[in-house]
């Protein structure tokens, strides 16, 4: 951990730069889980000197974080440095190899080096191009002293690609420019405690697992609904989410993650390889169970965002009803749901277990004596579960009741409430470690393209639906 290492980041003046991941090098940096000798190069278009970049870096944490250590700030922002380059043009390929050559010179030091990309996908097959092409996919130039284990690793933002044909080109140029243990493709909820927590839930918990199967669970029901508006996302991202939509943008991988750490089995193991491969054999059997019910919807007033198309047919809302074909859960609908401009913010996993075929009650509840185990993502973190309860009298009458869990219970710490760490600290920190257990194996991606790939087709045949802003998303029909 302490080896000396340097950041590359493209699209160093971008949205998720400025929203993420300047705030998670800085929280790293503060809890002291980055070495003494670590640097980051931003790189985009605009021109800025180093001095700009600080500033520009530092208002970005001030607006994001409370109670700074200015000293502490400082000392940091110390490490940053900037080139202005463009993704598309080998010549700033070349110029960035040469500073970075330049930089470990000076320090006398071959550091480790992690690239990171955070440009729009359209961006990626030059980059990984350019990189290779100017030599940087090993960690120094020959001038400079060598260290051994020295190494250089790159990120991917999703999406990763647009579809199955393009996820497949990407992925061959990548496995022909780096070896597979140097790419890191991110999907950030891997890297989020509460879907950590649904894997030790599962295989640490006896009495659960006997149960999880298609003789006892009816249906599971996934969901990502966010109430955010374009003000705060659209805005900024329009260009880039309009032709891509609410099914690439988090169906394809946030909510088919959410999928295979409920569904897949037993890794027996807990490494990288055998996680990556349970997730990946799971997501391999998911097919749409039903053809008839896709919904797709945009809200209306999406078409007058700015940067959207005026004829968008992009959806903002999506249902699909998924299937797994193997012997654990043939049978069993998996239901999908997601979509922006919603009336509330919540990602959620509910998997609702068989009604009871033996009811003690003769008036059983409308709901039906059915257990239902809820794993709350975000927000309000936590876990549910509902069981049924005779209301105390002389009466049986039967009513649901619940045990839960919420993380913010356990974060208190000296009677102050600490935070969940952020995806994208996890993200960085496992990265530097070469722990790849919270990233997607090519396996996954294209399984999870292959499903979307699908499922696109066929929307061209249905409809696109109309909802208002501020829907609940059970009335967009
Ligand atoms: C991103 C999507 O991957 O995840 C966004 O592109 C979405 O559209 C976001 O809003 C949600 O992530 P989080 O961590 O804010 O829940």
């Amino acid at each position: 951990m302490n080896d000396p290492l340097t950041f590359i980041i493209f699209g160093a003046t971008g949205d998720l730069y400025q929203n993420k991941l300047s705030v998670a090098l800085w929280n790293l940096f503060s809890l002291g889980f980055l070495s003494t000798e670590f640097r980051v190069v931003g790189f985009a278009r605009r021109p800025m000197t180093h001095g700009e970049f600080q500033n520009f870096t530092r208002h970005t944490i001030l607006r994001k974080t409370k109670n700074i250590d200015q000293n502490k700030l400082e000392d940091f922002l110390k490490c940053f440095t900037y080139i202005q380059g463009d993704l598309e043009n080998f010549q700033s390929f070349q110029n960035l190899g040469r500073e970075l050559m330049e930089e470990d010179a000076r320090i006398g030091f071959c550091t480790n080096k992690l690239f990171y990309l955070a440009v729009p996908p359209t961006l990626y097959a030059s980059t990984f191009k350019n990189i290779a092409g100017a030599g940087l996919t090993v960690p120094c130039a020959p001038s400079v002293k060598s260290r051994a284990n020295a190494w250089t690793r790159v990120l991917v933002e999703k999406p990763f690609g647009k579809d199955i044909t393009e996820a497949k080109r990407l992925d061959k140029m990548l496995g022909e420019l780096f070896e597979e243990s140097q790419i890191f493709r991110i999907d950030h909820y891997l890297a989020k405690e509460t879907m950590q927590n649904l894997l030790t839930f599962r295989f640490s918990n006896g009495v659960f697992e006997s149960l999880w199967n298609n003789k006892n669970i009816e249906h599971v029901r996934i969901i990502f609904h966010e109430k955010n508006v374009p003000e705060d996302t659209l805005a900024k991202r329009g260009a880039l989410y309009d032709g891509i939509g609410a099914l690439r943008d988090v169906g394809q991988n946030h909510m088919l993650q959410m999928l295979a750490l409920i569904a897949m089995e037993n890794p027996k193991i807990m490494n990288a390889e055998n996680i990556q491969d349970a997730r990946s054999k799971v997501l391999e059997k998911v097919s749409l169970l039903n053809k008839y019910s896709l919904l797709r919807a945009q809200y209306k007033g999406y078409l007058s965002e700015p940067n959207i198309k005026n004829d968008s047919t992009t959806e903002t809302f999506f249902r699909v009803i998924l299937g797994i074909n193997n012997k654990r859960w043939r049978g069993v609908p998996f239901e999908m749901e997601s979509g922006k401009a919603l009336n509330k913010e919540e990602m959620s996993i509910e998997v609702f277990f068989k009604k009871s075929s033996l009811p003690l009650m003769k008036d059983s509840h409308a709901e039906g004596n059915q257990n239902v185990l809820k794993f709350i993502i975000q927000p309000n973190e936590g876990i549910k579960f509902r069981f049924w309860f005779k209301r105390p009298g002389f009466d049986f009458t039967l009513v649901p009741q619940e045990l839960s869990f919420n993380y913010s219970d356990i974060l208190i710490s000296n009677n102050k409430p600490e935070k969940l760490h952020d995806a994208y600290e996890r993200v960085l920190y496992d990265c530097i470690l070469g722990d790849q257990t919270l990233f997607t194996n090519t396996k996954e991606i294209m399984a999870e393209w292959k499903l979307v790939t699908d499922i696109i087709k066929l929307w061209q045949e249905i409809p696109l639906i109309v909802y208002k802003k501020g829907s609940v998303a059970e009335d967009i029909k």
